[in-house]
Formats: structure tokens, sequence, C-alpha cells
């Protein structure tokens, strides 16, 4: 496997992004993170961790009683990225990193151990066959324990409905060509598989017990501040990227306004854009042996 990865994305190219998305994210991380670990959890394998925030405060938590987080990524960079941030968190905590592909069954050797909790945030709508790659993730977990996914809850937004440029409601449609970005991405994928369910029942399919969701919101009300300012022109780059060829040139000229340091409608000069996004947990519970 390349770094390109089977979404035909250079994910080593997006270690910036991911990097200072951790940083935005971080007290969320440390909420997510202690909800889900139990007080008897003690290692955890992170799949496709990266730049390595999650694995960081997986760290932090376990710091006390000791433990071992193993972070497994098929971007080298990001791995070693992700390594390194783990590993700084505390001496009591084992950090291993294992490049694999996730959507390959050679993922099992590689990692060649099992967890108390498997983790994967925003990572299995990447792989091909998404239910093939929920059961091999719970090939990664020892009996007794979970698997959690996080993935998209709510379209993240950060723009009022009238900008001010171009037509109003400029967001929603922006949101729907990346939503026609997103269904052609996985339709490219060589070997792709729908998956015709929701998570928990995919969860179930796949295995395992007592597979329930839970969702939290990433909030930063306008008027927002500097990270919460370069989040919104990191989201701004990414629906440019992911729309530019769907939407109207009327559309792409107010996204292109929104994102000109010279224009008066400069995002990173707004005081009525903010960041808001729901993500979706899905956990479940590999039977006991
Ligand atoms: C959207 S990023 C999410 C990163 C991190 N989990 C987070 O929440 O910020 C997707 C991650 O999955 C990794 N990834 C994508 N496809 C993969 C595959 N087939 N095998 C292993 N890792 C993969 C990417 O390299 C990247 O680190």
């Amino acid at each position: 496997m390349t770094a390109h990865s089977h979404d035909n994305i250079d994910w080593d190219a997006h270690l910036q992004r991911l990097r200072d998305a951790d940083e935005l994210n971080a007290p969320e991380i440390a909420q997510l993170v202690a909800t889900l670990l139990r007080p008897t959890d003690r290692t955890v394998i992170e799949i496709g961790a990266g730049a390595g925030g999650t694995a960081a405060a997986f760290a932090a938590a376990l710091a006390e009683s000791g433990g071992a987080v193993t972070v497994v990524d098929g971007a080298p960079q990001l791995l070693a990225a992700a390594r390194a941030q783990a590993e700084e968190v505390s001496d009591r905590v084992g950090v291993r990193a294992v490049q694999a592909d996730a959507a390959a069954d050679s993922l099992i050797e590689a990692v060649g151990q099992q967890a108390d909790l498997v983790i994967a945030a925003f990572v299995v709508h990447h792989l091909p066959d998404q239910l093939a790659g929920l059961r091999r993730l719970v090939r990664l977990v020892r009996p007794g324990g979970r698997l959690a996914i996080v993935e998209f809850g709510l379209q993240t937004k950060v723009l009022p409905t009238d900008v001010g440029v171009g037509e109003p409601g400029l967001e929603a449609r922006l949101i729907a060509a990346r939503e026609d970005w997103f269904q052609q991405m996985r339709s490219e994928m060589t070997g792709s598989v729908r998956l015709p369910m929701g998570w928990t029942k995919a969860l179930s399919a796949a295995g395992l017990v007592e597979a329930r969701s839970w969702s939290y919101l990433v909030d930063r009300p306008a008027p927002v501040d500097g990270p919460g300012r370069e989040a919104v022109l990191r989201r701004l780059h990414l629906l440019r990227r992911n729309a530019e060829d769907r939407i109207s040139p009327a559309d792409l000229a107010a996204l292109e306004e929104l994102l000109d340091e010279s224009s008066e409608h400069y995002a990173g000069n707004r005081d009525d854009v903010y960041y808001l996004t729901a993500n979706t947990v899905h956990i479940g519970t590999r039977p006991e042996a």
C-alpha cells in the first residue's frame, strides 16, 4: 500500500491540517477518551491515528495506571507524527507504531495483538468494504473488549445563511456538492462495496453486541478566536477542494471572496463566522469467547 491509500488521498500531505484539527478538538477528544476508557482498560489500538492527538489523549489517560497504545496508519509520515505525539506523554505508557493497511487482512498479523479498546475515528468510510473493515477491526479486540468508531454526525457549519456575497444559502449548496464528492470518492475505490445500513447495525453485523451510539458537539460560536478562525478557513478550503467542480460559477466566486484576504468578505476578518459540528461515536462489545 502506498501513502496514497485506497481513496486516492495522499494522507501524508494532510499532516498540518490534522494537527490543527487535533488542537482545535483537544477538549472534546479528552472528554471522549475519558468516556471511552473503562477503569480496567489498559490497552488501546488506534487505527488511522492521523496526527496523533487522540492517541496522545489515550496515553495521558493511561499514564497513572500504565498501559499501552498502538497506533496504526497506512501513511508513514502521519504514523511517525502520531507515534511521537503519543510517546512524549508518559514513560508509563508503551507506544507502538505499525504501518499497515486497514483494508487488508494482513493488518491482523501486522498488529499481532488484541486490545481492550480499538478505535478508528473518521477512517472506516475510507475503506472500500466498510463491513469487511469492521469485521477485521473486531479481530483486534480481545473478547470482552470494545470497538469504537467515530463518524460524521451532522455536517460542519461555519457560515451565516447570507454571507452578503452571492446568493443566500451558499453553505448548504457547498455541503451538497461535498456530499456528491464523498459518494464519488467512495464509488471510485477499487473494490468499493456499499454499506446499506447504519453504523450500529453494521457493528452488530460485524459480530459485536450491545452496539450503541452517542454524539458530541464541537461548538465554537462567533466571534471565533485564533484556532477557531483557522478551523473556519480550513473548512472553507476543504469545501473549495471538494466542491469547486460541482457548483455554479457564482457560488465559486462567492467562495473565492470568502477566501480572499483582500476582500471585504474575507472569512478570516469576519466576526460572524463560527465552527459547529457534531460527531457520532458508535461502539460495541466483542462477546466473551
Ligand atoms: C480523516 S483521517 C483521520 C485521522 C484521525 N483519526 C483523526 O480523527 O483526526 C484518516 C486517517 O486514516 C488513515 N487511513 C486511511 N485509509 C487507511 C487504510 N486503508 N489503512 C490504514 N490507515 C488508513 C489516514 O492515513 C489518516 O491517518
